[in-house]
């Protein structure tokens, strides 16, 4: 697991810094590449050049002491990192962490960060139990970071109790059991997610309505795929041909927009992501008749009004949702599609050209273009939609744990 995978090892100051040098090297020796940086405390305890010889990379303390002027060293390192492990972990490192505080090069990093990073605290048994600690300590797990804590034992200072650091083998084995269990997990799991699809259909009379070409395809794979990774689904369907029987979906059937309006707001509390892949109707008729019109000599020109916007709603009273739209174009599809994702407020969208063959509406193949609110843009290639949908799933939860971070 740990081969050629980037570790870089946050080393703070006490006296287990010793155990992080049989650290750096037991990682070293399986294959990992090992970067370390040392807080100025850790460097009183152990010189930085055992680190230098055991990991063979250059050792970072100092925020300013640049090495290289093409690149700036923190955020280097934090995105270079597949896994940071911080061991040992005082309680100043943890309060720092916990607290945003960012004052020197390992706190620095660890803001910048986007790996998965584990903690190994090392501390007196009485600072261990302090409230102070043990709040930040609560804090950081409820953010996504991992700790791995040791048994009872005896400390340095003197004490018998809970504070020694983990011993290096364990610490790697809690690793690796980690990152094995997280690869079985299915991506989604536990998370709420509420999908609308298909077209709207707006009524003239008992037996005339407009609608447009949407199949509800690409939303019912969506559905699925979202389904089969472990969440909980929530369909508002407009009227279409296609199927669906799963445990984990529930489907709520609904015709025009005002009514898919309703249930997507009733819905909307409470889901973790949202998307909007129908193809809501943007005009409906002004006037219903609750009799058959019969036809005429002559033109019938239907006056038409504007349905609410549903996305935009949505967007203006998100608060944890992770709001993803859908715009279906035929030309400037970037343009439009970036337009979009601004005016409704969205975090990602799902840019459709449904001009290019083997894309958009009916058929069972697409290919899009996701953009992300930080203009992060992935290309989809063509595949089936149900291939498709599990690719923009796999961007949605990417960019969901990039915000976590
Ligand atoms: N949408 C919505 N409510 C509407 C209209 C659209 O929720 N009344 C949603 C769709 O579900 C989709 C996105 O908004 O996720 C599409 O954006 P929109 O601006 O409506 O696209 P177009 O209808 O293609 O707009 P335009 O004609 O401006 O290109």
């Amino acid at each position: 697991m740990f081969d050629q995978k980037n570790i870089l090892l946050g080393v703070s100051g006490g006296i287990a810094v010793y155990k992080a040098c049989a650290l750096a090297s037991k990682l070293t020796q399986k294959g990992a590449n090992v970067k370390v940086i040392m807080t100025e405390s850790a460097a009183e305890f152990v010189a930085p050049l055992t680190f230098q010889a055991l990991s063979r990379n250059p050792v970072y303390i100092d925020t300013f002491d640049e090495k290289n002027p093409q690149k700036i060293a923190h955020i280097d390192l934090a995105d270079w990192a597949d896994i940071v492990l911080i061991a040992p972990a005082t309680a100043n490192i943890i309060g720092k962490l916990a607290n945003g505080i960012a004052d020197d090069m390992l706190s620095t990093t660890l803001l910048a960060t986007q790996a998965d990073v584990y903690i190994a605290p090392a501390m007196n048994v009485h600072m261990y139990a302090h409230p102070a600690v043990i709040k930040n300590m609560k804090q950081l797990e409820e953010w996504g970071y991992h700790f791995i804590e040791p048994g009872d034992g005896y400390l340095a200072c003197g004490y018998v109790g809970k504070g020694r650091l983990e011993e290096p083998e364990s610490i790697m084995k809690a690793i690796q059991k980690h990152q094995e269990n997280r690869e079985k997990e299915p991506i989604l799991s536990g998370k709420k997610v509420l999908i609308s699809a298909g077209p709207t259909r707006e009524r003239v009379d008992p037996v005339r309505f407009f609608t447009n070409r949407s199949s509800g395809k690409m939303g019912y794979a969506l559905a699925e795929a979202a389904a089969d990774s472990g969440a909980e689904v929530t369909l508002i369907s407009g009227p279409v041909s296609e199927n669906i029987m799963h445990p984990n979906i529930k489907r709520i059937n609904v015709t025009t927009a005002d009514e898919m309006y309703i249930e997507m707001h009733r819905y909307f509390p409470g889901q973790d992501i949202v998307i909007k892949a129908a193809a809501v109707a943007d005009y409906r008729p002004k006037q219903v008749y609750a009799e058959k019109l019969k036809k005429k000599d002559g033109e019938w020109l239907v006056e038409m009004e504007r349905t609410r916007d549903i996305l935009q709603s949505l967007g203006k009273v998100k608060t944890k949702q992770y709001l993803v739209g859908f715009a279906a174009e035929t030309n400037n599809l970037l343009e439009y599609g970036k337009k979009k994702l601004e005016k409704k407020n969205l975090d990602a969208i799902v840019i459709n050209d449904v001009s290019s063959a083997g894309a958009g509406f009916e058929g069972d193949t697409n290919s899009v273009t996701y953009v992300n609110k930080h203009w992060k843009q992935d290309e989809v290639a063509i595949a089936s939609k149900r291939e498709v949908a599990e690719k923009i799933l796999t961007l949605i939860n990417r960019d969901m744990k990039d915000e976590l971070h």
